[in-house]
């Protein structure tokens, strides 16, 4: 292991954050009683130009007046490419009560962005005496997003999580789809069998971003999600992305309709087997260790001591969702 030691991520659920533009304020009650462990509610690409003012005081109106229970609260403010976003930060920190946990910055393209809200959000919390540290998560959605993920994930310690953007990293490099995340079927490898009809096998566009935003986040403690997923009538689709995310590392998934979230939870709730097998690895190779051994073998595999990190894993995240 290198000498400086990975921070960990923030200790709390992220298994799904469920958007909602904050122009269409019926649906806040409804964000509220969901099961999402992380609501967004979004100030940009989901709402009008004309309905941007209307939004923001929806949003602070929202923030102050529901009961959002022990949910992670967050809004998602404009771009620093646009108007609005000043605005968005300043009101929101001046007009809100302490609930507000998170501000989610979009398209993020270098630390300097991160930077310009986390001055802007320390300047108001002290002048206003804000008690509570508010925290930011970001989107990594632009082709500057990806090639600067790593300086963005360190770039502040109110930094709590990233997410992949698909649609609008799609659109910014240049790719050749309409979709929001989900199966490219252009995008493919042909086999070349000696016989026989040849074979597609559809690959995966997200996995480099996603990989990308996942080891920029655990050497910062940062927490790395998945973002939307548009064709919400394609469970399987949607589940299959999320458990690739999860594979890789990320630990949850965007939710833009109520359908998706039982599956986001699903799919980031470690099941009870996998517990049951991670303690017992842990606890194989605790005695091994006891009895002076390295290396020894569960169920006819090899485990040794990174069998113990890759178990805790999975247990810290079971305790973490069920306290
Ligand atoms: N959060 C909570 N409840 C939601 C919801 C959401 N994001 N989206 C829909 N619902 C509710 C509806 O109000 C409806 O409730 P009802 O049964 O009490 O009438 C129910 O779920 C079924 O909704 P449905 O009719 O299938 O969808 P819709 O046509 O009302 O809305 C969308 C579809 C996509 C416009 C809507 O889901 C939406 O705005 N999603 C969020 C988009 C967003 O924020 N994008 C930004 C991030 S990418
Ligand atoms: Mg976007």
């Amino acid at each position: 292991m290198s000498f400086v030691v990975q921070p960990a991520a923030p200790a709390r659920p992220n298994r799904c954050q469920l958007f909602g533009p904050g122009s269409n304020p019926g649906l806040f009650e409804k964000m509220a009683a969901s099961a999402a462990d992380v609501i967004n509610i979004d100030l940009e690409d989901a709402v009008a130009p004309d309905d941007k003012i209307e939004a923001r005081k929806n949003a602070i109106g929202a923030v102050n007046d529901i009961d959002w229970g022990n949910k992670t609260l967050s809004v998602r403010i404009n771009g620093l490419d646009t108007p609005y976003w000043v605005r968005d930060v300043v009101d929101l920190m001046e007009q809100t009560n302490g609930r507000l946990d998170l501000i989610m910055i979009p398209k993020a393209g270098n630390a300097s962005d991160i930077y310009a809200v986390d001055a802007m959000v320390s300047a108001i919390e002290q002048e206003k005496g804000r008690k509570k540290r508010l925290g930011l998560e970001c989107i990594i959605e632009t082709a500057a997003g990806l090639a600067h993920v790593e300086e963005i994930a360190a770039a502040s310690p109110r930094l709590e999580a990233m997410s992949l953007g698909p649609a609008d990293y799609a659109a910014f490099m240049g790719m050749q789809t309409t979709a929001i995340g989900g199966t490219q079927v252009n995008y493919a490898m042909i086999d070349e069998p000696q016989d026989g009809p040849r074979t597609r096998h559809i690959a995966d566009p997200w996995h480099y971003p996603t990989v990308a935003i996942v080891a920029a986040c655990r050497t910062h403690g940062v927490l790395p999600v998945e973002g939307p997923f548009g064709d919400y009538s394609d469970s399987d689709g949607y589940r299959q992305q999320a458990l690739n995310a999860a594979t890789l590392g990320m630990v949850g998934k965007w939710a833009i309709h109520p359908k998706q979230i039982a599956l986001a939870n699903e799919v980031f709730t470690p099941t009870e087997a996998a517990v049951a097998n991670a303690k017992r690895i842990i606890a194989a190779m605790e005695e091994a260790v006891n009895s002076g051994a390295g290396a020894v073998t569960l169920d006819g595999k090899l485990i040794d001591l990174a069998s113990i990190r890759q178990a805790e894993v999975i247990v810290r995240q079971a305790e973490m969702i069920s306290d």
